[in-house]
C-alpha cells in the first residue's frame, strides 16, 4: 500500500468510527424518553393511577436497566473523547462490585433471582441463594469485604461478559472465584459446558467471531464480548488466560495488578 492508500484507508476507518459514535450518541434520546416515562409512572400516581407491588417491581427493574444503558452510552462516548487505555481508578468494595454485577446479569436472565439476591442480608445467605441456581461463589470473607482502588466500571464489564458467556454455555453450573495472588487480584469464571477446542483459543478474542455462528447460543450475541474484555484487561495492565479443552468446560482467568500505573492523560 502506498501513502495515499494508507491515508484513504485511515480516513475511511475514521469516518466509520464517527458513524458508530454518532449512532451511539443518538441512543441518548430514546433512552432519556424511556427513563422519563418510567419515572413518571413511578412518581406521579395522582396522574397515572396507583401501581400494584408487582407493577412497581417491574418498573424499578426497567428503570435500573435503562440507567445502566445510559451509563454505557456515556462511557462509550467518553472513551471516544479520551485517549485509549485510560483507566478511572476509585475505591470500592469487592462485595458491592460482585453484587451489582450479579443483579445486572440476572435482571435480564431471571429476575426472580435478582429479588432473592436483594433480599439476602449477609454473604452466606447470598452464596446459598446463588448455589440453588447453579452459580457457586468461591470467595473468602477477607476478599469479599476488601476495599480496592481499581477501575470498577471496567471490571464490572469484564465480569458481566464472562459470566454471561458462562451462563449461556454451561451444562448446569458456573463457578466464580476471586482470590489474591501477591500483588494481583485474580477473578476466575468457570463453566461445565462444551468447552473451547484449542484451535479456537486465539480466534474467540477477535471481534465478531463466534465459534458456532448458526447455533442456538449465537442468536443474541455478536461475537464482541471477549474482544472487549481483552482490551479492557490490557488497559489495566492485566492478563486474560483461557483454560479449556473440548467437552470439558471453559475457565477464564482475569489477573489485575492491585496497583495500576495508568497511562497519563494527554
Ligand atoms: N464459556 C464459553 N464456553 C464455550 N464457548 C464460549 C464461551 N465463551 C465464549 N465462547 C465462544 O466464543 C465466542 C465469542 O464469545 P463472545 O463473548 O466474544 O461473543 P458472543 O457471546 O457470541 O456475543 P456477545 O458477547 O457479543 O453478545 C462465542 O460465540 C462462543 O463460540
Ligand atoms: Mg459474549
Amino acid at each position: 500500500m502506498d501513502n495515499d492508500q494508507v491515508n484513504k484507508r485511515n480516513s475511511e476507518l475514521q469516518r466509520k468510527r464517527i458513524k458508530i459514535d454518532f449512532l451511539i450518541h443518538d441512543l441518548k434520546v430514546p433512552l432519556a424518553v424511556v427513563e422519563a416515562g418510567i419515572t413518571s409512572l413511578l412518581r406521579r400516581a395522582e396522574k397515572y393511577g396507583p401501581l400494584t407491588e408487582k407493577q412497581e417491581k417491574v418498573l424499578l427493574r426497567t428503570l435500573r436497566n435503562t440507567k445502566a444503558a445510559q451509563m454505557l452510552v456515556n462511557d462509550t462516548l467518553e472513551l471516544g473523547k479520551s485517549r485509549e487505555g485510560v483507566v478511572n481508578l476509585r475505591e470500592f468494595k469487592l462485595s458491592k462490585l460482585i453484587e451489582q454485577t450479579l443483579v445486572e446479569i440476572f435482571d435480564l436472565a431471571d429476575s426472580s433471582i435478582c429479588e432473592d439476591i436483594k433480599c439476602c442480608t449477609d454473604f452466606p445467605q447470598l452464596k446459598k441463594a446463588l448455589q440453588e441456581k447453579g452459580l457457586l461463589l468461591f470467595i473468602d470473607e477477607e476478599i469479599w469485604f476488601k476495599e480496592v482502588c481499581l477501575d470498577e466500571v471496567k471490571i464490572k464489564q469484564i465480569l458481566r461478559n464472562l459470566l454471561n458467556n458462562a451462563l449461556k454455555y454451561r451444562e448446569s453450573r458456573v463457578e466464580l472465584a476471586v482470590d489474591r495472588e501477591g500483588d494481583w487480584l485474580v477473578f476466575s469464571v468457570q463453566d461445565d459446558g462444551e468447552g473451547i477446542p484449542s484451535a479456537y483459543h486465539k480466534k474467540i478474542f477477535e471481534s465478531y467471531f463466534q465459534m458456532d455462528a448458526t447455533g442456538p447460543h449465537s442468536i443474541r450475541g455478536h461475537g464482541l464480548g471477549l474482544a472487549g474484555v481483552m482490551v479492557l484487561v490490557e488497559d489495566m495492565c492485566g492478563k486474560l488466560i483461557l483454560e479449556s479443552k473440548e467437552g470439558r468446560g471453559a475457565k477464564f482467568l482475569v489477573k489485575i495488578p492491585l496497583t495500576i500505573n495508568p497511562p497519563t492523560v494527554s
